[in-house]
């Protein structure tokens, strides 16, 4: 059996587009899970949606790819569908974000497509069960790289983040493969201003700490999210200080508040409020900040690519430009569930027609020469 892309399009612009977007996220997810369990199913939806190649392999943060294509944050907040979300040719998946505390978010209707703009706008709220919940889930998590963003529960002062962060980190950092420090999101207020050198050092220090308490006979990867509303100066700042405190990553980059230039009417984007966007408005912006973080850190670094990559040549020109991994929501929302699988099986062609044996070789190749990898 061969899957069609078209019937996942057909079925968008008929029924999917037409129901609230928040409500079609949990239904779908929901009807994955269970399928997953129905003896036969995990295994067909693996043949048809997953594309393994020897080329695409990567090593990085310590651990083995087997695709440099991932699930962003945000789509599985709790841990709840590793299993299933695997089946569909992720390479590695991206739980969270996850807080302290469990809570329920904005109030709804909080997710919203800007179908025009192939984007999303999103004021959820990091929603979600709380660290240990989570905890108790990741236990049971399949093989496979998982990675665990954290943030800030809403109702914690900015002046005591650090413990919350610290909670979080000590219950989830056993059961991840790396960890991430969201400091980016939005939605919560006042947490991207924990971008700022002076409170961002001092917490991942913390966090640093709490990870090798919490998992002293496996160092955990850390990175850190950031914003693709930073200016240049401040996406330096972070990428000297990932160097200085010899953090493992950067992850580039969330969503962003900026409405210009987007297609749906200014007055219908106003009327849906507040929020991150996400998809292709934000992807010019996600290159640069990728390609200025890549300058400062050197080629060894780890650079996970985020932001309105759709197709193989997005995740392509992201990797030549120096991510050493690429992830996608929105892409993946719009493009349905051969969305992973399409853009591995273009990269493969890449790879090939670039006369390279992996695509490793391809990180950062079309960068300055300073920061090529090794
Ligand atoms: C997100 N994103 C996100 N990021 C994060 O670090 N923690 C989170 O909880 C969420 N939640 C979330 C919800 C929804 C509905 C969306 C659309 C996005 C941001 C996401 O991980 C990613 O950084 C951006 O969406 C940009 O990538 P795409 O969507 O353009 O591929």
């Amino acid at each position: 059996m061969r899957y069609k892309p078209r019937v996942y399009r057909a079925l968008y612009w008929l029924l999917l587009r037409h129901l609230p977007a928040e409500a079609t996220h949990k239904v779908s997810f929901a009807l994955l899970r269970a399928a997953v369990v129905v003896p036969g199913v995990r295994q067909a939806l693996r043949a048809l949606f997953t594309f393994t190649a020897p080329e695409l392999a990567v090593r990085a943060l310590g651990l083995q790819f087997p695709s440099p294509v991932g699930l962003a944050a945000g789509f599985d907040k709790d841990a709840k569908g590793i299993k299933a979300l695997q089946t569909l040719g992720f390479g590695f998946v991206e739980i969270g974000t996850v807080t302290a505390e469990g809570q329920p978010g904005n109030p709804k209707p909080r997710l919203f497509r800007l179908t025009d703009d192939r984007a999303l706008l999103n004021r959820m709220g990091f929603n979600n069960d709380g660290a240990r919940a989570a905890a108790a889930r990741l236990v049971h998590r399949p093989a496979g790289v998982v990675g665990v963003n954290i943030g800030k529960t809403k109702r914690v002062e900015e002046a005591d983040a650090l413990g919350d962060y610290r909670a979080s980190s000590e219950l989830l950092a056993p059961h991840a493969d790396y960890m991430v420090v969201n400091v980016s999101s939005p939605n919560t207020p006042g947490l991207r201003n924990l971008q700022a050198i002076d409170k961002l050092r001092p917490l991942l220090i913390e966090v640093r700490q709490a990870c090798d308490r919490a998992s002293p006979l496996r160092r955990v990867p850390l990175l850190v999210k950031i914003a693709p509303d930073l200016n240049d100066d401040d996406v330096d700042a972070v990428a000297d200080l990932a160097v200085e405190l010899k953090l493992d990553g950067i992850i580039a980059t969330n969503t962003t508040i900026n409405r210009d230039g987007l297609r749906t009417p200014a007055a219908r984007v106003a009327a849906l409020g507040a929020g991150g966007i996400s998809g292709a408005p934000v992807a010019a912006r996600s290159l640069v900040v990728l390609q200025r973080s890549r300058a400062r850190v050197g080629s060894q670094m780890c650079i996970i690519s985020v932001g309105g990559i759709e197709t193989g040549a997005d995740a392509w020109a992201r990797i030549t430009a120096g991510a050493t991994l690429v992830q996608g929501y929105t892409g993946f929302v719009y493009g349905g569930p051969a969305w992973a699988k399409r853009i591995s099986r273009e990269l493969q062609q890449k790879v090939r027609a670039a006369g390279l044996t992996t695509i490793e070789q391809a990180i950062g190749s079309a960068a300055p020469p300073n920061v090529q990898a090794a």
